[in-house]
């Protein structure tokens, strides 16, 4: 595969022409053995999910697109490669462990993991820093569901995520640093609109998005919303993040959509949905204004 020079890999491209061109419990009386069987292959249907509140009524974009045109440089450093490449990914046995400042440590199987709260179908905006959007039915539940059974400690103040990682079954892995990490503050962890994500369009996740287990964080560019999570620890002080190692000037530890804060490169003022010809004004934390007491009395253009 041909390796471009690093400071051009990140983020430099501009989306090609090509692209532009229900109900309540999800657990009740469902096996948790036929969870764990669906979880573990994409694309099977997850039954029963409830409709959340936060959900947008924008026009979803469509499945293909959004399964087509994506970032995942564990599978390669363009577009069009994750859904080549990904294809036998192996997700299954597929565990996370939750660790580091919390009362009660432990690695959850992600049989466990689909038990743990009632399955959501939540439709949000998402935002990439480079300026592309979609609007896709995600299913998971707050990720504050998950934290909240490790009983963070009183040192705990951020949250830090670590993706999968392995060079035989990711052979076209390139242009960054593995594996993948992210990070947030304890209390932007907590905030309901962080979504831990298991499927998208009534459906497990394939393995382009991030299979079996990702973040969704609807209020942040989409770098921040990692994918197929091994491992969560809560600590006391910033972790590192995988973007921001790469190109600090670039790319901050907060990273919210934010159309007054440019990207040293381009202006972060609009954006395009995939498959739409015009480009649309981006929102500040792209429309997710329930998040701003977060950020009270913060300078935003310093912390980008
Ligand atoms: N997670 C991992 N592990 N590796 C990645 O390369 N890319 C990020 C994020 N999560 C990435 C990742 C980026 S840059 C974006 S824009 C989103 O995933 C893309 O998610 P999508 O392909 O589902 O749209």
């Amino acid at each position: 595969m041909l390796i471009r020079r690093r400071e051009d890999i990140p983020f430099s491209e501009i989306t090609p022409k090509s692209v532009y061109l229900n109900r309540r419990k999800f657990l009740a009386g469902i096996p948790p053995a036929f969870l764990a069987a669906r979880a573990a292959k994409a694309g099977m249907k997850l039954p029963g999910l409830a409709k959340s509140p936060f959900s947008t009524t924008e026009k979803i974009t469509p499945y293909k697109d959004v399964t087509t045109y994506n970032n995942f440089y564990e599978f390669g450093t363009q577009k069009d490669e994750p859904s080549k490449w990904a294809q036998g990914f192996k997700t299954s046995p597929w565990t996370v462990s939750l660790e580091g400042e919390v009362t009660r440590p432990r690695k959850f199987s992600l049989d466990e993991l689909l038990k743990l709260a009632p399955l959501e179908e939540r439709i949000y905006r998402h935002r990439c820093v480079e300026g592309w959007s979609i609007v896709v039915p995600w299913v998971g539940y707050s990720l504050s569901a998950l934290l909240q059974q490790s009983q963070p400690t009183a040192k705990a103040k951020f949250v830090e995520f670590q993706s999968f990682f392995n060079s035989g079954q990711m052979p076209h892995a390139a242009g960054i640093q593995f594996p993948y990490a992210e990070g947030l503050r304890l209390d932007e962890a907590m905030h309901p609109l962080a979504f831990l994500c298991f499927g998208m369009y009534g459906e497990t996740l394939p393995p382009q998005d991030g299979a079996p287990v990702r973040l969704v964080l609807p209020w942040k560019y989409g770098f921040k919303s990692i994918k197929s999570i091994i491992r969560i620890r809560l600590v006391g002080s910033q972790p590192a993040t995988t973007w921001n190692m790469e190109n600090s000037h670039e790319y901050g530890f907060y990273s919210n959509v934010n159309p007054h804060v440019d990207h040293p490169r381009w202006s972060q003022a609009t954006e395009r949905r995939l498959g739409e010809f015009f480009k649309r004004p981006t929102l500040m934390f792209n429309g997710y204004d329930q998040v701003a007491s977060l950020y009270a009395g913060m300078d935003l253009k310093k912390y980008f």
